[in-house]
């Protein structure tokens, strides 16, 4: 029987240079859409997939971070006081068994590998998820409980593959598929950043993964690669030259760039429509700045 995936790393070490001057000052996983932070969005994710060792990656200026999963007694008693219950309730969904979260250093950004090798005494030996909070994905069965329920026929390391238009791949890590079976492809290679010309697919990995403890060994080998960083692509790589499989799974799902300032835009527009307690107005809104600029053109 396959070991249950129970922990998750998150990393949140980067510098979130596309966000300053914000970033300056504030996580970037701290920037809500509409009333939720990144991370909120994250962790909800991680819990329906059965997660129950949350592991965060964290740098310096990441405080606010670790302070939005302490319970904060003052406020909780400012809300009961007055009656608010429902605020109550919203508090709640933050509030993390003790125990659950660890947080870990990683003293300097040297990659996204880097970061995930970091939290390598808390993973020992079992397979563990990776969810990177800034790809925030809007769907009906949340994306790590597909992955780890399509995990548990395959077992090995599994990667959240999505198509994108070829000029784009070259802004991802991209699959070469050996064998394609539908949501699940079989892969035997995978590039990080490919020129557009040497892209070997445009089926790129976005940030949901379920890896083995071998590709934590992996790691610990590596050498920097593109961008000078220490790639988690080149890690999982590394599998397929062992001879051990690695498959890329098509979720079912709206992914949010929400590292970038457009992706972030654009999802901030989405849950906003998306929720009941705002949608009319917010749809008149937009309709409304819609028609103002076609008249103006
Ligand atoms: P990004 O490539 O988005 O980098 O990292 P970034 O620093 O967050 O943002 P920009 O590009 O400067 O605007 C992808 C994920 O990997 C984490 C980031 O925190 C983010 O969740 N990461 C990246 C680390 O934890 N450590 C690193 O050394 C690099």
């Amino acid at each position: 029987m396959k070991t249950k995936v129970t922990k998750a790393i998150f990393p949140v070490a980067g510098l979130g240079t596309r966000f300053l001057p914000a970033t300056k000052s504030i996580p970037k996983e701290i920037m809500t859409l509409v009333d939720r932070p990144l991370i909120q969005y994250a962790i909800d994710e991680a819990r329906a997939a059965g997660i129950k060792e949350f592991i965060f990656v964290t740098s310096r200026g990441k405080g606010a971070l670790e302070d939005y999963f302490d319970i904060n007694p003052m406020l909780e008693q400012t809300l009961r006081k007055s009656g608010k219950d429902a605020l109550l309730d919203t508090l709640k969904t933050t509030n993390m068994e003790s125990g659950a979260i660890a947080y870990i250093r990683q003293h300097k950004a040297l990659g996204l590998g880097h970061a995930v090798w970091c939290a390598r005494r808390l993973i020992a030996n079992e397979p563990f998820a990776v969810i990177l909070p800034d790809d925030v994905i809007a769907a009906e069965k949340p994306v790590l409980q597909q992955m780890v329920e399509a995990y548990e026929q395959t077992g090995g390391a599994m990667v959240a593959a999505m198509e994108v238009p070829p000029e784009k791949a070259s802004a991802y890590g991209v699959l070469d598929v050996e064998e394609d079976m539908g949501d699940l492809v079989k892969v035997r290679g995978m590039v990080e950043k490919p020129a557009r010309e040497t892209a070997p697919s445009n089926l790129a990995v976005i940030g949901r993964y379920i890896l083995t403890p071998n590709v934590m060994a992996n790691i610990s080998k590596m050498k920097s690669g593109a961008g000078g960083e220490i790639q988690l692509t080149d890690a999982i790589a590394e599998e397929i030259n062992q001879d051990r499989g690695v498959y890329g799974f098509r979720f079912r799902g709206q992914r949010f760039d929400c590292g970038s300032k457009a992706g972030y835009l654009q999802a901030m527009v989405a849950f906003g429509m998306a929720r009941d307690d705002l949608r009319d107005e917010f749809t008149a809104y937009l309709e409304e700045m819609v028609s103002v600029r076609k008249a103006a053109q």
